[in-house]
């Protein structure tokens, strides 16, 4: 991880250096750098001034370039143990800065997959990294996971890492390819063919995936925490997930409209006892 962080501030030295003559002596701004990476700017930086038609190759395959942008692929370089060392790093850092609990999220593309695949889906890679990350920190540890395929794969895969985690957040997102009218990719750039769909319309698949895995826990396959999370844009949806035994609602889309939606609801709760 470490060179794909190096990358990552190469990708930033091209694009404020434009290509311009790089300072490469021992006061100049490349001083910092890895020497890889002056390396890699150097041979762009000379790609440049060639005026060459071919495009600038990296001969590296986690580098690439589009349009202006050298775009750098962060995590995909083979290696899952510094993946695991970066969740566990991470979820350090959260706890150095005062976090009760540590919540780690799986339902990134997993970058060690031939096909489109997120990683709570490859179960060995998601109970790696959640063993390094509940062997790193003493706090809960939870496993934030997507939406998933069938009922079976949501049983199997919250069966096989409940060891591991001290709860489940679910669902984050719908990860779908998202296309215009036409059926284009709707965001510019390779790479967002498919993106995170959140918010109220994704409520009716998140809350059954999150009743069936109530009714999982209730059948006493694990006693694991179970946070709610997808679509809650109603005081009655959140309600709703409590009442069927979710620990925890979480609000993200609603809150950014409605920043006060806890204040009510909680306001609602407190009108119900009353
Ligand atoms: C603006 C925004 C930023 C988000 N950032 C993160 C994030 O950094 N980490 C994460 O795990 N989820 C993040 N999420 C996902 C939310 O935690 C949540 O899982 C998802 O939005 C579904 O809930 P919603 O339908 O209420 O938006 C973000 C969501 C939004 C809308």
């Amino acid at each position: 991880m470490k060179r794909a962080l190096i990358y990552l501030s190469l990708s930033v030295a091209l694009l404020l250096g434009g290509g311009a003559m790089a300072q490469t002596g021992k006061d100049g701004p490349m001083a910092k750098l890895d020497h890889s990476l002056i390396e890699l700017h150097q041979r762009y930086a000379a790609h440049l001034a060639s005026r060459s038609r071919a495009p600038f190759s990296a001969d590296d395959p986690l580098i690439r370039l589009a349009g202006d942008y050298v775009i750098v692929d962060a995590v995909a370089d083979g290696d899952a143990e510094a993946l695991v060392e970066d969740y566990a790093r991470c979820a350090a850092w959260a706890v150095e800065s005062g976090a009760d609990v540590v919540e780690a999220h799986l339902a990134l593309p997993d970058p060690f997959a031939g096909q489109p695949q997120l990683i709570f889906e490859n179960i060995p890679l998601a109970a790696q990294i959640l063993y390094g990350v509940r062997t790193t920190v003493g706090t809960p540890v939870l496993a934030k996971l997507g939406v998933f395929r069938s009922p079976r794969a949501l049983h199997d895969t919250a069966t096989k890492l409940a060891s591991w985690t001290n709860g489940f957040t679910l669902i984050h997102a719908f990860h779908r390819p998202v296309v215009d009218d036409k059926g284009e990719p709707a965001f510019e750039g390779p790479g967002r063919e498919r993106a995170d769909v959140v918010g109220a319309d994704t409520f009716a698949i998140a809350s059954r995936q999150v009743t069936e895995m109530l009714v999982w826990r209730k059948a006493g396959a694990w006693d694991r925490a179970i946070l709610a999370a997808g679509g809650v844009s109603s005081v009655e949806r959140a309600a709703f997930l409590l009442h069927e035994g979710a620990d925890a609602v979480l609000v993200a889309t609603t809150a950014l409209v409605d920043p006060l939606f806890a204040a009510r609801f909680r306001q609602a709760l407190a009108a119900a006892v009353a």
